[in-house]
């Protein structure tokens, strides 16, 4: 393995040369180990098919497919596809997304573990994701902040990244937006969780989803409180220069997995329009995504 972290970030490792399908499972156990360690893992020269992706996203727990299907591969819809290329005149996948500074799934009761995204057409000008590690910002905190955030609950919503469907055209946006709130409404997730693997405390905020937060008894606390904690953490750094952040680029054949608890990320997109294709596969681990989550 070799790490890739530039600057103080100390996150990333690549693996040159794994037959994801065909190692064994103990091999698969220290793969995962290792996103939970290093929070990404590159696995370099991969070749696989969507099918062989899905396969491998088995082997490290159970898939889960978005719950949008304007986002499914056409013919596998447990792949997320992030596309701008038009396969046969028509769009496959969704382009431009994720670019703000976000967890996968925290609008939702229950989030994933482990994201996996396998870029397909990679554009030569400036692509890549910024990741923040998310346990190390905690652990970075003012004493102040994190005595005034011990116990509290965040509220969190997709409301305001939801992206408008190609149906959505012509229907009045209150009708849309109490549809936003109908299928996935407003959830609680606490601030700060132990992480299930590397038992460090986990600071689970985002810029994107995250918009309230409340004591134990569900009363609002101060509103520039989430913003300074933003702030804090780098995720309200327009520069992209907080010694926080870490810009992960990859290259062809490389397959990025990583973990979804403790980093917060945001896509980069290239200045003008290029083409790109990605595809992602998620992943609920065995462990819990918090202690006592949905209890
Ligand atoms: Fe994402």
């Amino acid at each position: 393995m070799t790490t890739l972290s530039a600057g103080n970030t100390n996150i990333g490792v690549a693996v040159p040369d794994l037959r994801v399908l065909d190692a064994p499972d103990d091999v698969i156990a220290d793969l995962k180990q290792s996103v939970y360690t290093h929070k990404i893992v590159v696995l370099r020269n991969q070749e696989l098919s969507p099918a062989d992706f899905i396969a491998f996203g088995r082997r490290l727990g159970a898939v889960e497919t978005y719950y949008e299907p304007m986002y499914h591969h056409p013919e596998y819809p447990e792949i997320f596809v992030s596309s701008n290329v038009k396969a046969e005149g028509k769009q496959v996948g969704v382009p431009k997304t994720g670019n703000f500074w976000h967890h996968d799934y925290s609008f939702m009761p229950r989030p994933f573990g482990l994201t996996l995204i396998y870029p397909q057409v990679i554009p030569q000008g400036r692509r890549g994701t910024l990741f923040i590690d998310m346990e190390k910002a905690y652990a970075r905190l003012p004493a102040g902040l994190r005595a005034e955030i011990a116990g509290t609950r965040v509220v969190n919503s997709v409301r305001r990244y939801f992206k408008v469907r190609p149906s959505d055209v012509y229907r009045p946006i209150s009708e849309v937006l109490a549809e936003i709130e109908e299928k996935t409404p407003a959830v609680t997730h606490p601030t700060v969780f132990p992480h299930p693997v590397t038992g460090n405390d986990v600071l689970y905020i985002s810029e994107a989803v995250s918009h309230q937060m409340r004591d134990a008894g569900g009363q609002p606390l101060r509103d520039n409180l989430l913003p300074e904690l933003f702030a804090a953490v780098g995720q309200a750094d327009t520069t992209f220069t907080h010694p926080g952040i870490h810009l992960q680029t990859f290259d062809p054949g490389d397959l990025l997995i990583w973990d979804n608890r403790s980093l917060v990320h945001r896509a980069l997109h290239t200045p003008q329009p290029e083409p790109t294709v990605s595809f992602r596969v998620t992943v609920h681990d065995e462990y819990d995504f918090y202690p006592g989550i949905g209890q």
